[in-house]
Parts: C-alpha cells; sequence; structure tokens
C-alpha cells in the first residue's frame, strides 16, 4: 500500500505589516474591537509589484530545503488559491517556470479558505495511485488586493501569504484520510462579486469588495469544523485524545475557540497564528504548520488534523502522521 507523507514545509509573508493600530488611522475601529471579536493583533500586506506566485516561490524554497529535495526533483505542483496572478495560465504554471521545475502537471483550485486542504487532499490520491513521487503543494493568498480598505467589516481580518508542503511515497501513513465537501446554497453569504463571466468590467474599477454576513458565517464555521474535524477521527476508529495538533483554519480566534470547546480539545493543542497573521485563506493551514514544525511543537510521528472552510460554503479535513 502507498500512502503519502509530508516531507518538508515552508513559508513566506511578506515583509510589511498592518497593525490593528494602522487600522485605527484607515477606518472607524480599535485595536480592542479587533482583539476581542477576533483575536487579531496584526496581519502582512503584499507590496504593489508582489505577485501571489512570488510568495509560493518562496514558500517552496523553503520547502524543497526542509524536504532535502530539489526543483528538478518535482514531479507536479498543486496550488490552492483565490487570488492567482492571471486568469490563466494558471499560478502552478508560473511557480514552475519560476523555479526551474521540469514539466509537470501543475494544478490550481479554487476553494476559498479550503484551498489548500482540497489541493492536498487531490495530490494524496496520485500518489497512493503510484504516478508521483515529489508533489509540491502550496496553499498561497494575496487577498489583501482584494479588500476594500474603507469596508471596517472586512478590512480588519485578512492577510496575506504562502505554505508549501513537499508530498512524497510512503509505506506508512503519512495521509490517513481525507474528507471533503461544498454546499453552494450558501454562496451568499460570503463572496466576491465580480468574475470572468460576470461584471468583468467592473475589476479593477475598486468598486468590488468581499461581501460576508459575519455572524451567519461565524455559526456555520463552527458547526462544520467541529463536525468535519469529529468525521475524520470517527472514520478511523480515533477520539481527540489521540490528536496531538489542530490545525485549523485561521480565520477568527473566536471560531477556533468555538470549534475546539465543541470536539473537546484544549487550546493548548490548537496551533494558533491568526494573531499575527490574520485571515490568510488558502494560506493558513500551511502556515500555521510551517510555524508548529520549526518551533519545535510539532514532532515527527504526531497525529495531526487539518480543518478547513471557507466561502461557497466549501469545507475539507485531513487527519495525518508527521
Ligand atoms: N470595528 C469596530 N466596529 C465594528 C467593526 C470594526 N472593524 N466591524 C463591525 N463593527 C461593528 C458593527 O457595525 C456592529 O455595530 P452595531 O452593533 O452598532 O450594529 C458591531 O460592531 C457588532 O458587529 P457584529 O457583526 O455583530 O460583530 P461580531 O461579533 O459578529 O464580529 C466578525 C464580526 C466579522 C468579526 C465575526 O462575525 C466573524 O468573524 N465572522 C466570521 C467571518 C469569517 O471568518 N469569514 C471568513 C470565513 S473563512
Amino acid at each position: 500500500m502507498i500512502y503519502s507523507r509530508i516531507a518538508g514545509t515552508g513559508r513566506y509573508l511578506p515583509e510589511k505589516t498592518l497593525t490593528n493600530a494602522d487600522l485605527e488611522n484607515m477606518v472607524e475601529t480599535s485595536d480592542e474591537w479587533i482583539q476581542t471579536r477576533t483575536g487579531i493583533r496584526q496581519r502582512h500586506v503584499a507590496s504593489e509589484d508582489e505577485l501571489t506566485s512570488d510568495l509560493c516561490v518562496e514558500a517552496a524554497k523553503a520547502a524543497l530545503d526542509s524536504a532535502d529535495v530539489t526543483a528538478e526533483d518535482i514531479d507536479a505542483i498543486f496550488v490552492g488559491t483565490t487570488s492567482p496572478d492571471l486568469i490563466f495560465p494558471n499560478i502552478a504554471t508560473i511557480i514552475q517556470h519560476k523555479m526551474g521545475i521540469p514539466a509537470c502537471p501543475c494544478y490550481a483550485t479554487e476553494a476559498a479558505c479550503t484551498g489548500f486542504v482540497y489541493a492536498i487532499s487531490a495530490a494524496d490520491k496520485f500518489i497512493r495511485c503510484g504516478d508521483l513521487k515529489n508533489v509540491l503543494v502550496i496553499g498561497a493568498e494575496i487577498i489583501t488586493k482584494l479588500i476594500d480598505w474603507n469596508d471596517r467589516d472586512t478590512c480588519v481580518l485578512f492577510g496575506d501569504g504562502a505554505g508549501a508542503v513537499v508530498l512524497q511515497p510512503s509505506d506508512e501513513p503519512g495521509i490517513i484520510s481525507t474528507h471533503l465537501g461544498a454546499d453552494g446554497e450558501y454562496k451568499e453569504l460570503l463572496y466576491y462579486p465580480v468574475g470572468v463571466s460576470n461584471d468583468l468590467a467592473a475589476a479593477g474599477l475598486g468598486d468590488s469588495r468581499i461581501m460576508m454576513s459575519g455572524n451567519d458565517v461565524f455559526k456555520v464555521a463552527v458547526k462544520t469544523l467541529s463536525s468535519i474535524a469529529q468525521e475524520a477521527l470517527d472514520a478511523n476508529g480515533l477520539t481527540i485524545d489521540d490528536l496531538d495538533w489542530l490545525i485549523p483554519h485561521q480565520a477568527n480566534l473566536r471560531i477556533i475557540q468555538a470549534t475546539a470547546k465543541r470536539v473537546g480539545l484544549s487550546m493548548d493543542k490548537v496551533v494558533q497564528t491568526v494573531q499575527i497573521h490574520g485571515n490568510t485563506s488558502a494560506a493558513s493551514i500551511p502556515l500555521a504548520l510551517d510555524v508548529a514544525v520549526r518551533d519545535g511543537r510539532i514532532k515527527p510521528g504526531q497525529l495531526l488534523l487539518f480543518d478547513a472552510f471557507g466561502g461557497g460554503f466549501t469545507w475539507g479535513s485531513v487527519l495525518l502522521r508527521f
């Protein structure tokens, strides 16, 4: 039996940070409001000339180094993002070219904040089939370029960044199981109103913004994140006590706390980066993973659970041994 396992991790965050104090000068808000309602203290914001693929390349280089492989070894790229450089070609092909990776399948998945979990689940299936040996999987976002900086409901929440992993085949898990889902019924609660076949002319005019019903999103997020965490454990005959680390999508500290409470997990076992990264959408889980791997909290052999939720709604969990 072939499984896939994470052989290396990496991350990249744009240099510029935007603190809550900076936002106080931009909209009617306060550090106290933002921290109390979201837990967020700061977020990273890409510069004008930085592209999502640039963030991906830096995160990927770090992941390749930690997996001890080179660009020539990579035989497929999977990227989860909602903020690609261009409509086409897809961002994975741009990364492939920038990194000098030999011609290979290049996939881009758009599943909002669940993008990385969708991407790693697909990559896992290819490796299990025996088709691929060194797969680069990236979650990345320059979501701040979609932000209306006058809209205090959303501008305080989001940030930019990229996280990457190298997946390799293994005789033992590795990834134990993945559990994906989506329900388009909830589109109206969280969406961006411009696309190729819908009002593309509005793009660039600066009059589009993220549409979000914060309270409703909050409730469905907590319910979904806790039920898919439980689904992954149940599917493998495990309980929450078996888990070493929960790595949830980092949208809001209160969502994370409520999810942990519902599944009966102490916050000591939850990797939290929302305070310093904000909501980086598809990048949030691989960013948090890399932080906790590099600071020594996550150790080889430990049982981890990725738990993601985003616009669509989309959702997904991944149970794995690191
Ligand atoms: N600063 C100060 N006040 C703000 C504010 C801001 N940045 N944004 C909203 N407010 C105000 C509202 O206008 C409202 O004022 P009112 O009572 O006078 O009408 C008040 O704060 C409370 O707003 P409410 O929306 O009820 O706050 P909340 O506790 O639900 O927190 C969110 C708002 C957005 C932080 C919260 O709902 C949330 O995080 N939802 C999930 C969003 C999310 O994670 N999206 C991505 C999912 S992947």
